[in-house]
């Protein structure tokens, strides 16, 4: 699915929104992240840090939580995430986030578009390419 400028401008100040309320008090790198679902929900999530620092929870990961907490399986169109430092690179999911954002878009079989953002930059790139042969599901059918 492509999105138009008006999706894709609603999807990023979500995910801007999102990272306002990011809970990063160790690393002081705020983070947002906003599922576009097919029928035109959006759920967002931020960062969430703890004292025991390995503990951290990404925004896309949050984010994918309270997606499958209310019931969402499949129907994953895009994805923004926004990192309120990432300055000319891109901020990109880590890997731990791909996995998880291949759980919801495997249950569906779609193939979202993430929208990696910086202050100058938008990096426009599908799951697939950020996680190629992707373990899933449906290797546990
Ligand atoms: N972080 C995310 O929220 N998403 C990513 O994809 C990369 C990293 C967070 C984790 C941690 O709270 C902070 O950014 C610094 O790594």
């Amino acid at each position: 699915m492509s999105l138009t400028q008006e999706q894709e401008q609603a999807l990023i100040a979500a995910a801007h929104a999102a990272a306002q309320n990011a809970y990063a008090p160790y690393s002081d790198y705020p983070v947002g992240a906003a599922l576009l679902f097919d029928d035109g929900a959006v759920i967002t999530g931020c960062n969430v840090e703890n004292a025991s620092y390995g503990l951290a929870l990404c925004a896309e990961t949050v984010a994918i939580a309270k997606a499958l907490g209310e019931g969402r399986r499949g129907g994953l169109a895009a994805v923004a995430v926004v990192g309120l430092k990432a300055d000319a690179e891109p901020i990109t999911p880590c890997g731990r986030c791909r996995q998880v954002l291949n759980e919801v878009a495997a249950l569906g079989a779609s193939d979202p578009l993430v929208l990696c953002v910086s202050k100058d930059d938008v990096r426009r790139v599908t799951l697939s390419a950020l996680l190629p042969h992707a373990f899933g599901p449906g290797h546990l059918a």
